[in-house]
């Protein structure tokens, strides 16, 4: 339920006081957050409050969110050999996460980018993907994030999730190339499971299982349909329109708990992100309809 914030109230009262990256940078303030919606609703795990895009520091590239991630300067071609790579820029993300730990009884999740989705934000409007230093970017970044997954684990991180959101935008060669290449080196660096994610993750499962990991499905095809033809722990894969109200909130669920509750390696959640308008009552609806229904099968 990333970038979920927006939808609590105890979390919008937060980001009024401050800004988004001194949110992030701040280890008690993101720690808070992280734990909110354990607090509120006592989840089975926490997702740490963080970025994909907050590696820019270690790159020596300054971040800025106004809507949206913005890094100066842009990486280009020409400045890509000169970006140095300094993980200790990200203590106060690892910080975050042993304060955490302290206070957590859920399991935590980590996560980064996948290293194409965070070259899109790099890179600026001018995409520069077609030019022959784009695969030095993909390595930096690779580079970068098993570094900086590495050290998430090491403060206490017990699962680690790489986004890959806009890995749907390549195909073919280029797929391989530049978003399953870096995310099976990423899988093969880290000694915590991993689940990855990336848009129309439900249509192509059957090639990110290639990866060995957990699968985070988002919801353009049923399930128990990707499940009859991949064997490896599966994430999700509710619309995030159906929690804009509590009725529907309860149909899709349970829908999806009579399809999938005897699957051992199943873990229900969105397919993709929770909107920010959803209403809290639709969180508790989720929750109420899981609870119940394990105690009456
Ligand atoms: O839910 C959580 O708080 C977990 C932490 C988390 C955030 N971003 C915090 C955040 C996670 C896991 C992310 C991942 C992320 N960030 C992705 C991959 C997942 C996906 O949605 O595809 C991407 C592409 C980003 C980049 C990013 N960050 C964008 C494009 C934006 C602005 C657009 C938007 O959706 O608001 C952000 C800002 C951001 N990151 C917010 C949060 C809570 C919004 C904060 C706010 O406005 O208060």
């Amino acid at each position: 339920m990333r970038q979920a914030g927006r939808y609590l109230p105890e979390y919008r009262a937060v980001r009024e006081k401050y800004l988004l990256e001194e949110m992030f940078f701040t280890p008690e303030i993101a720690a808070e957050i992280t734990l909110m919606p354990i607090q509120r609703f006592g989840f089975d795990a926490a997702i740490l409050f963080s970025d994909i895009t907050i590696i820019a520091p270690a790159l020596g590239l300054k971040l800025v969110f106004n809507e949206g991630p913005h890094v100066t300067p842009f990486v280009t071609p020409e400045n890509i050999s000169q970006l140095p790579l300094d993980i200790h820029t990200l203590q106060p993300i690892f910080d975050t996460i042993r304060l955490v730990k302290q206070q957590l009884s859920v399991p935590l999740i980590g996560f980064c980018g996948g290293p194409y989705t965070v070259a899109t934000y790099l890179m600026g409007e001018q995409s520069w993907e077609k030019h022959p230093s784009f695969g030095k970017l993909i390595d930096r970044l690779t580079e970068v994030s098993i570094l900086y997954l590495q050290q998430q684990i090491a403060a206490g991180a017990d699962v680690v999730q790489v986004f890959d959101s806009w890995a749907n935008r390549l195909d073919g060669e280029e797929f391989e190339k530049y978003s399953l290449g870096p995310l099976r080196k990423i899988v093969q660096s880290v000694n915590k499971p991993v689940i990855v994610f990336m848009r129309g993750s439900a249509r192509r499962a059957e090639q990110i299982a290639q990866l060995g990991c957990a699968i985070s499905i988002d919801s353009e095809r049923p399930l128990a349909d990707v499940r009859s033809q991949v064997a490896l722990p599966l994430q999700g894969n509710l619309d995030p329109e159906v929690l804009l109200s509590p009725e529907t909130t309860r149909r899709a669920t349970l829908s999806l708990l009579d399809t999938m509750h005897a699957d051992p390696s199943f873990i229900l959640n969105l397919g993709h992100g929770i909107l920010p308008n959803t209403p809290l009552e639709s969180v508790y609806a989720l929750i109420d309809t899981v609870n119940n229904y394990s105690l009456h099968t």
